[in-house]
C-alpha cells in the first residue's frame, strides 16, 4: 500500500476533507443520526473525537413547528461549529416551515429523512415511505430547498423493497432539485435491519449522480469503511450502531487521536446528559449508554454493581460506580 508521511493512501481516503454545498468537512467519517442516541451530548463527544459530521436526531416537522418541546430540544444547536438538523414529515408545508425554523435557529445544513423504516413513521407516509412516491418526495425536497438559504442534504434507503430499488432515480432528481449530498443506507425499507447492508448496490446511486455520496449500513471499523467506499464508490461513510458505547468511533476511524481516558470520557458524557435533560430525565436517558459502555468495555462487572448503576436515582452513586468500573477493571473481573 502506498505511504505518504506515514499515512497509507487508503487511510487518506477517509481523512481527506470533503466539501458539501458551502460547507467544508475535515474528514469523511460521519456519525449517523439515531433517534434516542445521537442527542446533543453524544454529538458533542463524537465531534470532540473528530467525527467529520454529526447530525441531530430526526425531528418531526409538524411537531417542531407547532411547539412540541421534545422536538425543540432535538433541534437545538449542540454548540458545535456545524449544526445539522434532520427533519422528517410527509407534507411540504410543514417540512418547509420546520426547515426555515431550524435555519433561523442556526442550522448550517438541513438533512431530510427518507430512510426511517419504523411503522409509526411510515404509516404516516414519512421516512422511507416517501420512496414509494418519488413525485411527492421530490416536491417535498423542492419545498425545503426553496424555504432556506442553507444547504440541504438527503438520507434514504435503497428503495421500499427488492422490487422497487429507486435510490438512483431519487438521488438524480434530488440533485436537480438542489440537494447537496446524499446518504444511502444499503438496505430496503422492507429489510428493516435484517441481512447485511449491500454496499455494492449503492454504486448505482454513484452512477446516477455526481453529488457527494455517503454510504451507510454495517460499517464498524476502518476495514469495513474502506470496503464500503470501494464497493459503492461513495465519497464518505456514515456510522450508526457501531457507535453504541463508543461515541469516539467515527473520529477514531478517521484517524484522529484514539480514546485515552475511558472513565473520564464516560463521566463527562454522563454529566453532560444530566445538564442537557435535567437530573431526573438525564438519569433515565443515560441508562442505555451506561449499559452499552458496560457491555463494550467492562462486561465482567459484577451483576450487583451493574444493577446499582442502572437503577440509581442519585447521580453521585453513578459517578462513583463509573470511576470504579472503568478505572479498575482487573479486580472487578476477578470478583465476577
Ligand atoms: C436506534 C436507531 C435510531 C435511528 N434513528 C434515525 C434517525 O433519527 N434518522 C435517520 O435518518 N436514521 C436513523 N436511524 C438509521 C441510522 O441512521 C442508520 O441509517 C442505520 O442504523 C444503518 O447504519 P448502521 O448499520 O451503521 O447502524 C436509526 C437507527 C437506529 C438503530
Amino acid at each position: 500500500m502506498a505511504e505518504f508521511n506515514g499515512v497509507s493512501s487508503k487511510m487518506a481516503a477517509l481523512q481527506a476533507p470533503l466539501t458539501i454545498g458551502d460547507i467544508r468537512l475535515d474528514n469523511r467519517v460521519f456519525l449517523a443520526p439515531m433517534s434516542g442516541v445521537t442527542d446533543a451530548p453524544f454529538r458533542r463527544l463524537a465531534w470532540r473525537f473528530g467525527a467529520g459530521l454529526v447530525v441531530s436526531e430526526m425531528v418531526a416537522s409538524e411537531a417542531l413547528v407547532t411547539g412540541n418541546a421534545e422536538m425543540e430540544l432535538k433541534a437545538l444547536s449542540a454548540g458545535l461549529p456545524l449544526h445539522v438538523v434532520q427533519i422528517a414529515g410527509r407534507e411540504a408545508h410543514w417540512m418547509a416551515l420546520a426547515a426555515r425554523m431550524a435555519a433561523d435557529n442556526g442550522a448550517d445544513l438541513i438533512d431530510i429523512n427518507m430512510g426511517c423504516p419504523a411503522r409509526r413513521v411510515t404509516t404516516g407516509y414519512s421516512g422511507s415511505a416517501l420512496m414509494r412516491d418519488l413525485d411527492n418526495a421530490v416536491s417535498l425536497i423542492e419545498a425545503v430547498v426553496g424555504a432556506v438559504g442553507v444547504s440541504v442534504s438527503l438520507k434514504m434507503r435503497l428503495g421500499w423493497d427488492d422490487t422497487s430499488i429507486n435510490a438512483p432515480e431519487l438521488a438524480r432528481r434530488a440533485e436537480d432539485a438542489g440537494i447537496v449530498m446524499v446518504t444511502v443506507h444499503g438496505r430496503t425499507r422492507c429489510q428493516f435491519y435484517k441481512g447485511k447492508a449491500d454496499w455494492r448496490a449503492v454504486r448505482a446511486v454513484r452512477e446516477a449522480t455526481s453529488l457527494p455520496l455517503v454510504v451507510n449500513g454495517d460499517i464498524a471499523d476502518e476495514a469495513s469503511a474502506l470496503e464500503a467506499m470501494r464497493l459503492s464508490g461513495a465519497d464518505a461513510v456514515m456510522i450508526g450502531r457501531a457507535s453504541y458505547g463508543a461515541p469516539w468511533l467515527a473520529g477514531e476511524i478517521a484517524g484522529n487521536e484514539a480514546l485515552g481516558d475511558l472513565a473520564g470520557t464516560i463521566l463527562a458524557h454522563y454529566e453532560d446528559m444530566l445538564s442537557h435533560y435535567g437530573v431526573a430525565a438525564g438519569l433515565r436517558q443515560a441508562r442505555k449508554h451506561l449499559g452499552w459502555y458496560l457491555d463494550s468495555h467492562a462486561c465482567a462487572t459484577p451483576a450487583a454493581l451493574k444493577r446499582e448503576m442502572m437503577t440509581a436515582t442519585e447521580p453521585a452513586i453513578v459517578f462513583d460506580a463509573i470511576a470504579t468500573v472503568f478505572n479498575s477493571p482487573e479486580p472487578l473481573r476477578r470478583a465476577a
